[in-house]
């Protein structure tokens, strides 16, 4: 028997409504395997806890989470209660550098049988690569002087080695698909780090010829995942390209709420974790209206980390299922609840 060990932190907001389902689909599917056991460990972490303990997450939390195979993860965010930057930098950030999760991948396909803002999905699949640990995502930087005079400076940080990284894997994964990598730049506007940028991804291209390349203007790419995103196959983008690119992927399926990641730690020293795109959705949290299809799809994508790859595919063949049969919450045209879809789901699994 093979046993997963997985630190849960439902996080906040409807990270409560979407994970316990999620969590139940997991057991349900090492249950058919017969030789897979989960093994949840829950942590209360989130902006309630901040309030309570003055952090997000306990002194010993990376030690404590570190102990596990993997971290699964709701939603983190409550600005209400706590400034996004501080629960954000303190807990989702903190997971994804502490244990140096350096990749994040996030794939956008169309289903049948959804409502999507475009008239006429083509028949798109795609995978965006985004680098997760750099980037426009840095601390370096300060606020200085007063009222009309203060300033704000930012600024990136691109490294050879993690922006190689990202590229690596994207052209690894694109050999084992449609062979088309497109980077994201901005090398009109970004004075160093894009044209940086351009270059590292020329130099690992010629390392592998069978695969075609483009590179594209962030804002011109973002227009065509609207207008044709059946041409891509697997785009490589920086952090905060990455991050927008991901939520257009997700709107063009139907919603954000079906949209999911994982972070990947590749040097085996550290968990990888696993979330939806989506956040805590504040606006809807308590009504059932939560797509809980987002949390449901990243457990397919911890189930083919582990190399489960076939309960991942039964999952995803139930979740294309229950839309096709109408079930499905209220983003993406329907009128069932969020148990509703997620027992759709699991009945679906055998
Ligand atoms: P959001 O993703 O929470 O919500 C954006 C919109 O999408 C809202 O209208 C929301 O109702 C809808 N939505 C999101 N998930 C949905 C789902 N599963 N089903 C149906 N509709 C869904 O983004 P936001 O409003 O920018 O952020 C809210 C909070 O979440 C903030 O604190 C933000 O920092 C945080 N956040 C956290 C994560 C994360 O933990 N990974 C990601 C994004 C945002
Ligand atoms: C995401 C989120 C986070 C990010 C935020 C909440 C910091 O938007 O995972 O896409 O920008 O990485
Ligand atoms: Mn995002």
């Amino acid at each position: 028997m093979k046993t997963v060990k997985l630190a849960v932190i439902p996080g906040d907001g409807i990270g409560h409504e979407v994970v316990p389902g999620a969590l139940r689909i997991l057991e349900r599917l090492a249950e058919i395997d017969g030789g897979l056991k989960f093994e949840f460990e829950h942590f209360d972490y989130g902006c309630d806890y901040y309030l309570q303990h003055g952090d997000m997450m306990a002194p010993d939390g990376i030690e404590r989470l570190s102990q596990s195979d993997a971290v699964f993860l709701g939603a983190v965010g409550d600005a209400g209660k706590v400034p996004d930057h501080i629960s954000l930098w303190g807990l989702l950030i903190k997971i994804r550098r502490e244990f140096q999760q350096e990749i994040n991948v996030r794939p956008a396909k169309v289903f049948e049988g959804i409502g999507s803002p475009l008239a006429n999905p083509k028949d798109f699949d795609l995978m965006v690569v985004r680098e997760n640990s750099e980037g426009e995502y840095s601390s370096v930087g300060g606020r200085m002087f007063h009222e009309e005079h203060e300033i704000a400076i930012q600024s990136s940080v691109f490294s050879k080695r993690a922006t190689s990284q990202a590229m690596h894997y994207a052209f690894d994964l694109a050999a084992s698909r449609r062979k088309m990598v497109t980077s994201a730049t901005k090398s009109n506007g970004i004075y160093h780090a894009m044209p940086f940028w351009d270059d590292v991804f020329k130099e690992i291209s010629e390392g592998y010829a069978d695969i075609s390349t483009t590179s594209e203007h962030i804002d011109a790419l973002s227009a065509s995942f609207v207008t044709r995103p059946e041409r891509y196959d697997v785009v490589v983008a920086s952090n905060l390209f990455g991050d927008i690119l991901t939520d257009i992927g997700a709107a063009i399926m139907g919603s954000i709420g079906i949209a999911p990641s994982a972070n990947l730690n590749l040097n085996g020293r550290y968990p990888s974790m696993f979330e939806p795109v989506h956040g805590s959705a504040p606006d809807i949290v308590g009504k059932g209206l939560a797509n809980p299809v987002g949390q449901i799809w990243t457990a397919k994508m911890l189930l083919d980390h582990f190399g489960y790859t076939e309960l991942g595919s039964m999952l995803l063949r139930a979740i294309e299922d229950t839309f096709r049969e109408g079930i499905m919450t209220s983003d993406i045209g329907g009128s069932s609840s969020t148990d509703e879809v997620t027992s759709s789901i699991l009945d679906k699994l055998q």
